[in-house]
């Protein structure tokens, strides 16, 4: 029936990793929400088409792109040279960098970056964390999420967990887990993109024409304000 082909034109598919809090993680309803899910359904209510919000392993949000099972993904992807040479990437929409966590009672231990690097170190698997884990000592364990890398860390299978900062920040906020802490060093300068394929450059142009106005019109604030201010 042409209704129901109309609808399904204009819903577009968004991958994500649900795991990676407050930018897009489950409920206990299992519903995917958070940041990211939000400004892509501000930006999707301005420019008029739906998302469908699909949950897979991060490893698999590019290639999944590229082989056109998924329009795009958000994700707190950070825009790379590696990445934007398979994918588009939208306007960056926030600015992140790494930190580590490591056992509290390895704090005087590990001032820096630089005291890690004859340890075994944890990331998740296919993110940048993992790529600055690689130059700080090249020995590494990837899972398949930050939740389990943080589990080995506590179990003592690496010495700490290279991940996003805000992502760090709102665990130790929210968890009540004194068990670990963060290093004082940061490795800033990342910026988040939405991905978009190449084969869809009128889909690049409204995500990037949506994140302005939304920038302009407060939406974007008040997203922020929700998921930051905790
Ligand atoms: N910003 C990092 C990267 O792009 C980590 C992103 C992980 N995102 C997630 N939803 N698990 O590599």
């Amino acid at each position: 029936c042409s209704a129901l082909s109309i609808a399904n034109a204009n819903t577009v598919k968004i991958g994500t990793e649900a795991t990676f809090a407050p930018f897009e993680f489950t409920n206990e309803k299992s519903e995917i929400i958070g940041f990211d899910i939000d400004i892509i359904k501000a930006i999707a209510a301005e420019e008029g088409f739906d998302v469908e919000i699909v949950n897979m392993p991060f490893d698999a949000l590019v290639p999944s792109v590229l082989t056109s099972q998924l329009e795009g993904a958000i994700a707190g992807v950070t825009i790379t040279e590696e990445r934007a040479q398979r994918v588009n990437f939208s306007d960056p929409y926030y600015k992140s960098g790494i930190s580590a966590v490591i056992r509290k009672e390895d704090v005087s231990k590990y001032p820096s970056f630089d005291s890690l690097k004859s340890s075994r170190l944890c990331a998740q698997i296919g993110t940048t964390g993992a790529n600055a884990a690689q130059k700080i000592s090249g020995n590494v364990g990837t899972y398949n999420t930050v939740p389990e890398a943080i589990m080995e860390l506590k179990t003592k299978g690496c010495e700490a967990v290279l991940n996003d900062r805000p992502v760090n920040l709102y665990f130790l906020r929210t968890k009540n887990d004194d068990s670990v802490v963060e290093i004082k060093e940061l490795l800033n300068g990342e910026d988040y993109g939405i991905m978009v394929s190449k084969k869809n450059p009128e889909l690049l142009k409204q995500i990037n024409d949506g994140l302005d106005k939304i920038r302009k019109n407060g939406k974007f604030a008040e997203i922020h304000k929700k998921w930051f201010n905790v």
